[in-house]
């Protein structure tokens, strides 16, 4: 018989198991605690220093331990150790989360998946080692995860290698904006975008040639070489992404030029 003691529990903003976001990105900026009870309060010394911890945490508000579990995707039942389903064997959860500090035998953290009043079974510093985030398969998960602020930000370069800036477009939200620093632009909303592409004068098919796409969880940023056959400019990219489409783009062209007049109907000045 194994029996466990809780180390502490959990506040969070999170009152029921249903209203904790879905996706970590939609969670990025919850704030909560852990409050540890002071009988392990010496444990926590040192641990400071880090800055993701693993909680391993009891589903506290789960009724069920199953062996099955249908994921909140259409894809029909899994074995449970194939998901993260609250209904397990144990009840056992595990979060890594973000660590801000600790104050008198209080964990504040950030980004996790708890509800309110979760016994937290044990705390452990994060360490990435011996996995290399390149060689990790996701499974089922694959097919229907939302793609990655990175993923989303390369399928954007993909679609304006096409020229057909209106399927770019679709992966912008409605009030996208787009800034140009060194030439003082800023181009608001997809038609406006679709247009300053479409009307631009160019010398021959644009291609964009992407040499590096890297970001989090919202912001990417990319390093690509721009060209009409003609025109040939390196470009550095900041895209914040937010529900699978880019809200915001801050590009910035290798050297200021003013801001040509045959395109002036669709932008506005940055100041
Ligand atoms: C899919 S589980 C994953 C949890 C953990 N990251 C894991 O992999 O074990 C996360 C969901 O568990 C539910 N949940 C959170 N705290 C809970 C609790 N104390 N009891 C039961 N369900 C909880 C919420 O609905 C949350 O969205």
């Amino acid at each position: 018989m194994i029996q466990l003691q809780p180390v502490g529990v959990v506040h969070s903003p999170f009152a029921e198991p249903g209203s904790v976001p879905r996706y970590a990105a939609e969670r990025a900026n919850a704030n909560g605690t852990i409050e540890v009870f002071p009988e392990y309060r010496e444990g926590l010394k040192d641990l400071d220093s880090f800055s993701h911890v693993v909680l391993i945490w009891r589903f506290h508000r789960s009724d069920e331990e199953l062996l099955t579990a249908t994921p909140p995707y259409d894809v029909g039942m899994k074995g449970v150790f194939a998901t993260r389903s609250p209904k397990r064997p144990n009840s056992l959860g595990l979060s890594v989360v973000e660590l801000e500090r600790i104050e008198d035998g209080i964990v504040h953290i950030r980004n996790f998946d708890m509800a309110d009043g979760t016994p937290v079974l044990d705390i452990k510093p994060y360490i990435p080692d011996g996995v290399d985030a390149d060689d990790v398969k996701l499974g089922w998960l694959e097919a229907v995860r939302p793609p990655t602020a990175v993923a989303t930000v390369q399928e954007h370069w993909r679609r304006m290698q096409t020229n057909d800036f209106s399927y770019a477009a679709e992966l912008l939200a409605k009030d996208f904006v787009l800034e140009w620093p060194l030439s003082n632009e800023r181009i608001r909303g997809k038609d406006n975008f679709i247009a300053v592409n479409e009307e631009y004068p160019a010398n021959g098919r644009w291609t964009f040639d992407v040499h590096r796409c890297v970001g989090n969880a919202r912001e990417v940023v990319t390093d690509v070489s721009v060209s009409d056959g003609t025109i040939k400019a390196r470009a550095i990219t900041f895209s914040y992404v937010e529900g699978g489409v880019l809200r915001r783009q801050v590009e910035y062209w290798p050297e200021k030029y003013p801001a040509p007049k045959n395109r002036a109907h669709l932008v506005e000045p940055l100041e």
